[in-house]
């Protein structure tokens, strides 16, 4: 959350490379591009995604009964942490641990919250096997948009595969918000690609603090060609926002350029809009997109997941100090949870004219973070950026329970 790359809404890596992209978004599933950085060249598959992966997926694609059992066996979101004493599949050496997440690194001396496990009720879930992702995943293209928090969560799986074979980025950005990676011995692109509202944006860089008079905008009828342009060389693509819209400075909504409304919007003289209303039309304006591309990648869609403060916000002094996970039940989220994951379940269950999105799945973590208040970096989030009594009860520690997002990431995509 805290920082942005600027008032440009995205940034283009190779401007006129971009161009031609833009021109052939969406364009035929025989034509392909070509973008090149300084060492590496990505051309994207002019075939369906037809691995035996793909195929099984779309078997277990998301339906009217979103968030609800993915496999006919066991629902993977339904269930509780438990102990276990087993280690983490990486420890603070991995070089892809971002300084903010590295919580050992910056202090934390509890370690517990590095040994529980993700019980599903009616199955086991398994640890990500590594290698076999890596033998599965062998020549696609990978990646994952949105925010800071897919970010985290990419960065988790950068560090589970760097065992077998580590990670070498080929492109980032000076923040490290976008960065191209290579798994070079099994020719594996992963982009992760900054893009904190999916819509083209214009937003302050400034940390949204009381008072601010930041005034950002975003567009709900234009993606964001930051990955829109990239999206018919990608093979699996994982996506998730959210909390940026909720950030409290003052927001313009513009369609067709123009400024049609607003929220944190006292005294201007629009519309004014629910912040999970603009949530629920972005996220229709990418089911779309996704239900009428003519390149199928499979899709992942991430959900939200709850931040911890306590006794305050981010911006008021608020910390999660727990040590344990909640047991089932023992919380269930604040309001804002509520409204932007009600947002996710209705647009995602609603599919593409009124149809399932047969390349689409559900990631469903919101229960399962929902428990992880012990999970984040809180105090440990930075030696450097650290300000005074600023927690970070959002993001999450590497290693961490992070890791098991992507352990269900694997189960989700394996499953039958
Ligand atoms: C959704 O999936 C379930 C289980 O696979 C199936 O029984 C049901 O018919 C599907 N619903 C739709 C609308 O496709
Ligand atoms: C702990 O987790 C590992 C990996 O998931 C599993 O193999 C092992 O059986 C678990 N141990 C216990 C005591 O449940
Ligand atoms: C790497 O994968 C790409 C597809 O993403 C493919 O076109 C290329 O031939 C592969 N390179 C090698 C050396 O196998
Ligand atoms: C607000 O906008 C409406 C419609 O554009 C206009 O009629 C009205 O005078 C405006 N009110 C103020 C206080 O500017």
């Amino acid at each position: 959350m805290a920082g942005a790359t600027g008032q440009q809404h995205y940034q283009p890596l190779f401007p006129h490379l971009l161009f031609v992209a833009l021109l052939l978004v969406g364009a035929s599933l025989h034509l392909y591009f070509f973008f090149y950085s300084d060492e590496y060249t990505i051309v994207s598959s002019k075939k369906k995604p037809s691995d035996k992966l793909a195929e099984r997926g779309s078997s277990t694609s998301l339906n009217a009964t979103v968030g609800k059992p993915q496999t006919e066996k066991c629902d993977l979101f339904t269930g509780e942490w438990i102990p276990n004493a087993s280690n983490p599949a990486y420890d603070t050496s991995c070089p892809l641990i971002g300084m903010a997440q590295n919580c050992l690194v910056n202090g934390r001396r509890d370690t517990d919250y590095l040994h529980w496990k993700w019980k599903p009720r009616d199955c086991d879930l398994p640890p990500l096997d590594a290698k076999r992702f890596l033998e599965t995943m062998r020549d696609k293209t990978w990646a994952l948009i949105g925010d800071s928090l897919i970010r985290n969560q990419g960065d988790s799986l950068l560090c589970i595969l760097s065992k077998e074979d580590l990670a070498v980025d080929f492109y980032h950005d000076e923040a490290w918000k976008t960065s191209f990676f290579r798994l070079p011995s099994y020719n594996i692109t992963v982009l992760q690609i900054w893009s904190p509202f999916l819509v083209a944006s214009q937003y302050s860089d400034a940390p949204p603090d009381p008072g601010t008079t930041a005034v950002d905008q975003i567009s709900i009828d234009t993606l964001d060609p930051s990955w829109a342009a990239l999206y018919s060389s990608l093979d699996y693509v994982v996506v998730s926002v959210g909390h940026w819209f909720t950030r409290p400075m003052t927001m313009l909504v513009k369609e067709r350029e123009l400024v049609t409304g607003c929220y944190n919007c006292e005294g201007y003289n629009l519309t004014v809009f629910k912040v999970e209303e603009v949530y629920r039309r972005v996220l229709r304006l990418f089911l779309n997109f996704v239900g009428a591309s003519l390149h199928k990648p499979t899709v992942i869609y991430r959900s939200w997941t709850s931040k911890h403060f306590e006794s305050g916000d981010y911006n008021s002094g608020g910390v999660c100090n727990r040590i344990v996970p909640y047991k089932p039940g023992e919380y269930s989220g604040v309001e804002m949870d509520w409204k932007m994951r009600g947002a996710e379940m209705e647009e995602l269950d609603s599919g593409f004219e009124g149809r399932p999105l047969d390349n689409l799945k559900f990631l469903d973590l919101y229960p399962v973070a929902l428990l992880r208040a012990d999970g984040h970096g809180s105090k440990y989030w930075s030696s450097e950026r650290k300000r005074k009594n600023v927690q970070d009860c959002l993001h999450w520690c590497l290693p961490g329970p992070i890791d098991t997002w992507n352990d269900l990431l694997m189960q989700l995509l394996m499953s039958e």
